[in-house]
């Protein structure tokens, strides 16, 4: 059993919730399971666009998660408001999701939940965007996942020192 402690609540989100997202949240579950914290680390991801809301993860995503043992799932849903009262850590893909998440936000409080994904990538990263995958081929659902392995890797880290977990 785990020891009770604080209770984290990580939101990823991009921009339809079909593919960058819900694979951040596939990667970041595999390394808490695997870290023993699935009862002190929730997680979750969104989008900022409603476009695809209700659909499961891309399935180019998916069996690019597959290739690496990674299992998504979910419906797609898009990123609310009030989604800043559930979660302290809301974590955009991009500079766009991270503007649209800027512009939701209400309060200082909720502002300071926003954060980047790369930013917590080592080795600092040229470029601190996840790339958007949808309109390419496989090789970017590949990148994807590197990307995610490294941030989720860095994420879960700050937030284990962090949280003293
Ligand atoms: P995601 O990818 O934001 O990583 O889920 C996209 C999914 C759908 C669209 C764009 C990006 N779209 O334009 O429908």
């Amino acid at each position: 059993m785990n020891p009770p402690g604080p209770h984290v609540r990580i939101c990823f989100v991009c921009l339809g919730n079909i593919c960058r997202s819900p694979t951040a949240e596939a990667v970041m579950r595999a390394l808490v399971g695997r870290s023993g914290l699935e009862r002190a680390i929730e997680i979750d991801s969104a989008g900022t666009g409603d476009w695809h809301a209700g659909e499961p993860p891309d399935e180019r995503a998916t069996a690019a998660g597959k290739r690496r043992g990674v299992s998504l799932g979910g419906e797609a849903r898009q990123f609310r408001k009030a989604d800043f009262d559930r979660f302290d850590y809301v974590v955009g893909m991009d500079t766009e999701n991270g503007r649209s998440l800027e512009k939701l936000a209400k309060d200082l409080s909720a502002r300071e939940k926003i954060s980047l994904l790369r930013r917590y990538e080592r080795p600092d990263p040229k470029n601190i965007d996840v790339p958007d995958p949808y309109y390419g081929g496989d090789a970017g659902f590949d990148e994807v996942i590197d990307i995610c392995e490294r941030g989720c890797a860095g994420l879960l880290a700050f937030i284990r020192e962090r949280h003293g977990l």
